[in-house]
């Protein structure tokens, strides 16, 4: 279904100004436009060196912005390709006066323009979409194309925390875990969301229709 665009989004994501970078890709080459760098200054943004975990595709917000509020001594940045959505999460972040976040607002194609090698410790995958379609794999937020750039800015033994709950999915994300070389640390079929960690918008929702949730968690061995 498509989504009417909400109104006056782009002054209300100008209002949002200091926690969002919102991509400036006049080179529809992503490839080519990932290479030339625009780091985001992570100390300068947080005004601290504290860790730094990413997540991609972060919808409206929930995970990361409840998982912020819980782990002040980490940072957090949310990527979103679609701003007509990710302005829900830019506005309950500035509500809640949360000083650990910050969004992207790009596709993760280009996320190697925005950070240096090593700089991550974790990424959320969380219900990305499963595009079962042949004809959509290289889309998948699991492809090897996308392990290869998370690879490309997650520390030595950083992590990617992925949850979904579509099975065929997850078994493909297993698959090119393994072939992309990142080891495979932890595999839940019915996994149940503790203490430590934050329910999302989509897994919340399959809960509630009764549905198993999948996770993993994949390490990386080497960096770019
Ligand atoms: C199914 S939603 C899940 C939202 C949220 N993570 C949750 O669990 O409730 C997937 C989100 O990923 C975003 N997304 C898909 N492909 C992306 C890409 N290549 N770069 C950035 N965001 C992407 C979509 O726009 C969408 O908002």
């Amino acid at each position: 279904m498509r989504m009417h665009k909400k109104a006056r989004l782009e002054e209300r994501i100008e209002a949002c100004g200091k926690l969002v970078k919102v991509a400036d890709l006049t080179d529809k080459n992503m490839k080519r436009a990932a290479l030339t760098p625009e780091y985001l200054p992570f100390n300068e943004i947080f005004g601290n060196s504290n860790p730094v975990r990413l997540e991609v595709g972060c919808g409206k917000g929930k995970f990361v912005c409840e998982l912020a509020a819980k782990n002040p001594h980490i940072n957090f940045v949310a990527v979103e390709k679609i701003s007509n959505v990710l302005i829900e999460a830019l506005e309950r972040a500035m509500a809640e006066g949360l000083k650990n976040i910050y969004f992207l607002n790009c596709a993760a194609e280009v996320l190697l323009k925005y950070f240096p090698a090593s700089s991550v410790e974790v990424v959320y995958l969380n219900f990305s979409n499963p595009l079962p379609k042949e004809g959509y794999k290289k889309q998948r937020l699991t492809n090897p194309r996308f392990l290869e750039i998370y690879r490309g800015l997650l520390t030595a033994g950083g992590k990617i925390i992925q949850k979904t709950d579509d099975e065929a999915f997850f078994d493909y994300s297993l698959e090119s875990y393994a072939a992309s070389g990142f080891e495979i640390a932890e595999v839940t079929r019915g996994y149940l969301c503790g203490e430590d960690d934050v329910e999302t918008e989509h897994e919340r929702k399959f809960k509630e229709q009764g549905k198993l949730i999948y996770r993993a968690v994949a390490v990386a061995a080497a960096t770019r």
